[in-house]
């Protein structure tokens, strides 16, 4: 898939997250209850981060430049359905974190299992009908200005979420990433800033 927009290498990286958890949990015991916790909670962070800017920075500025408003209203009730499922998922993990069995990682992976379900509808969703749109407006001042704002909120985090997106990432995605910002300040932000994240989570998933 060709990347024209951020967006769609962060739709990647929750994929490859799904694809990661339903498997560890699957075939786990308890065991693995630390290690997957930790990687959890940079997932649900990044999710709530990912569709908290779409509310507040993006989508106001889309419908400034004119989308469609009834596509606009679909794919906010389908974040109310993903934070609910969200919210569930994350219950759950945090109960097979506190009693690790494999009972209990069975019933977070069902959980975990049905916010994907929810998440990769609504990623389908965006990418078929908003983005396409989304990445003719890049050069506009209002998208710019999203850019600008994205890029302000989220310093303090940025390593950690530049080393996530590269954690198994295809040529497309580095790419895409690559044009974003110049390849030794990407190299730099995931080598310093990524080092927990490597450390912590890509460990796990190796
Ligand atoms: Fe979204």
């Amino acid at each position: 898939m060709e990347h024209k927009t951020l967006n769609t290498v962060i739709h990647a990286a929750f994929r490859r997250d799904l694809g990661r958890f339903d498997a560890a949990l699957d075939a786990d015991d308890g065991a693995l209850a630390d290690r997957l916790g930790v990687a959890w909670d940079n997932f649900a962070a990044q999710l709530r981060q990912h569709h908290e800017d779409e509310e507040t920075i993006f989508w106001p500025a889309f419908r400034e430049l004119g989308f469609d408003p009834v596509i606009a209203a679909e794919l906010d009730s389908e974040h109310q359905r993903m934070v609910d499922a969200l919210r569930e998922a994350d219950a759950r993990m945090q109960a097979y974190r506190a009693a690790p069995s494999a009972t209990s990682a069975a019933t977070a992976r069902n959980a975990v299992v049905e916010l994907g379900r929810v998440l990769t509808n609504h990623l389908e969703h965006e990418e078929h009908d908003l983005e396409p749109w989304a990445a003719q407006q890049h050069d506009t001042p209002q998208l710019q200005a999203c850019a600008k704002a994205v890029r302000k909120a989220h310093q303090h985090g940025a390593g950690t979420f530049f080393a996530w997106l590269s954690d198994g990432a295809g040529p497309e995605e580095t790419a895409m990433m690559k044009r974003q910002m110049p390849a030794p300040v990407l190299w730099g932000l995931t080598t310093f800033g990524g080092r927990g994240y490597r450390k912590r989570i890509a460990s796990t998933w190796a």
